[in-house]
């Protein structure tokens, strides 16, 4: 559905996050419709040297750069540089707010707005009293909701006190902290896949299902974020946010509706049971490690520590993995296993179910053991699914080898659309299921906060090889489970496209 007429407002529209991701999702949504006539875009500045002409040129180069689709049609370039409005002004200075107030336009009545916080966490605080002080959280002329990107604190009593604070000035129902995994499409399958079919709930809990893998494989670097990352690492960038939400979509159970509390109910619950880690045994439950030099798909890659801003005595863990446990019926001892890094051998995102064993072994005279069966939702390359059974070796024979059911989700000719042009659209529609609640985030922090703890003393990492996947101590997080990590290197993956 097309939402109704909104001013949208970016606040750090010189930033890298509006230019790689905000705009060209915005014209992606323009392309498709989703946004309606009589809509704004309004992007703030500090720089004074900005004026409308350059912000419009800066848009267009965004798009030529990350979306030159959306500029073939220079009618289509046309309404989007008409939708362009801009705001110079520092955040601290009410004035700007003022000036903010008066580009906003009215449509059917209604003065709509979102606003969305593309700027360092430090000012949340301060744009979001700033905004109320103006009146511009007042909801009585049109809807306003308030886009909060991560990171949401620093630890739990940071997140907990800006939840606080946020909701001296506003509703919960206005606030949409986004975690962009959750609009990917390969995590919105997971629920359908889930409560749309009935042969795979049966067998999802303890009695079938041994453990879950979760991984996040990116050959990237930190990029040209190292004063972020120093502060964050490998647990707080994405254990913290991506991969614990997407383990809470596995976990949960069904909502009643698809409705936003209905389903963050259901996450909050799987949050709470998962049971905290011992701070006595966090290396039983967590490993971390730092990329030293090495290969990354053919180009040499300087150690972490030689990376422009970063500590040369950096103990920032640049790859981590954490063990966890859900304590309830379902998942009674069913391991969590969820591993992220950087500089890794390619890009490879999934999750991974893997099944209990045969009991016996009919088809072979040795003693081994029959391979588990393995379901594996792939969110990286190419969307889609893979069941892996067993089955025979054609031929006089009875020997068996591993069947890939491979099922990838796109549709020819179907496009499907990005992240962000999920959540911005969900946002704009004011369907916040994919948005995480404040309780939600606060028990994400209490689940990391003994690992963080014992990270944070222990003044010492181990390294890998940029480009490998030999991280120390990896292999023993496995004790108890079937099998090994999933082999995520090219050579190795079923039905992944080479
Ligand atoms: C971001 C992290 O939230 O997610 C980055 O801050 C990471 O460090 C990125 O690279 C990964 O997202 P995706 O969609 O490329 O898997």
């Amino acid at each position: 559905p097309q939402p109704e007429p909104c001013n949208i407002v970016i606040f750090g529209a010189s930033g890298d996050l509006t230019k790689r991701k905000l705009l060209p999702a915005l014209a992606r949504m323009h392309h498709w419709n989703l946004i309606a006539p009589n809509s704004r875009i309004t992007g703030i500045v500090r720089n004074h040297e900005w004026d409308i002409d350059h912000w419009r040129s800066y848009v267009h180069d965004a798009l030529q750069q990350f979306r030159p689709d959306c500029l073939s049609d220079t009618a289509a370039w046309q309404s989007i540089s008409d939708m362009l409005a801009l705001t110079v002004g520092d955040l601290s200075d009410a004035q700007t707010y003022t000036r903010l107030q008066e580009t906003l336009i009215s449509a059917d009545g209604k003065t709509n707005v979102l606003f969305y916080l593309a700027i360092p966490p430090e000012w949340y605080e301060r744009v979001a009293s700033n905004l109320n002080a103006a009146g511009l959280l007042n909801e009585s002329s049109g809807f306003r909701r308030i886009v909060i990107e991560k990171p949401f604190g620093s630890d739990l009593a940071s997140a907990r006190e800006l939840n606080r604070t946020l909701r001296e000035h506003m509703k919960e129902r206005q606030i949409y902290r986004i975690d962009h995994y959750l609009g990917k499409e390969g995590v919105q399958n997971l629920m359908v896949f889930r409560f749309a079919n009935t042969v795979f709930e049966p067998l999802w809990n303890r009695n079938y299902i041994d453990h879950v893998q979760i991984s996040v494989s990116e050959s990237l670097g930190v990029e040209y974020r190292a004063g972020y990352y120093e502060k964050a690492g490998a647990l707080i960038d994405m254990i913290q946010s991506h991969l614990i939400q997407v383990m809470t979509l596995v976990a949960m159970e069904s909502p009643v509706s698809l409705d936003g509390d209905a389903v963050r109910d259901e996450k909050v619950k799987v949050l709470k049971a998962v049971r905290p880690i011992p701070a006595d045994r966090v290396s039983e439950f967590a490993v971390r490690a730092q990329y030293a030099g090495g290969t990354v798909e053919g180009k040499r890659i300087p150690a972490y520590r030689d990376e422009p801003g970063v500590d040369p005595d950096s103990t920032i863990e640049t790859f981590a993995a954490i063990k966890l446990y859900i304590d309830n019926w379902r998942w009674q001892d069913v391991p969590f296993l969820l591993r992220t890094g950087k500089r890794l051998p390619n890009r490879v995102s999934e999750i991974a179910i893997r099944f209990k064993r045969p009991p016996m072994n009919l088809f072979s005279e040795s003693s081994s053991q029959l391979p588990q069966n393995e379901l594996i939702f792939r969110l990286h390359p190419d969307e889609g699914m893979v069941y892996l059974l067993n089955a025979k070796l054609p031929g006089l024979n009875d020997q068996l080898r591993e069947l890939a059911l491979d099922a990838p989700y796109a549709v020819a000719g179907a496009d499907s659309p990005e992240a962000y042009e999920t959540l911005l659209h969900d946002a704009l529609l004011g369907q916040n299921a994919l948005f995480s609640r404040a309780d939600e985030v606060e028990e994400s922090w209490r689940i990391v906060t003994p690992v963080m703890d014992a990270w944070k003393q222990k003044q010492s990492i181990r390294f890998y090889e940029a480009g490998s996947w030999d991280i120390p101590e990896i292999e023993t997080m496995m004790q108890g489970c079937v099998g090994c990590w999933r082999d995520l290197s090219e050579h190795h993956q079923h039905g992944y496209s080479k």
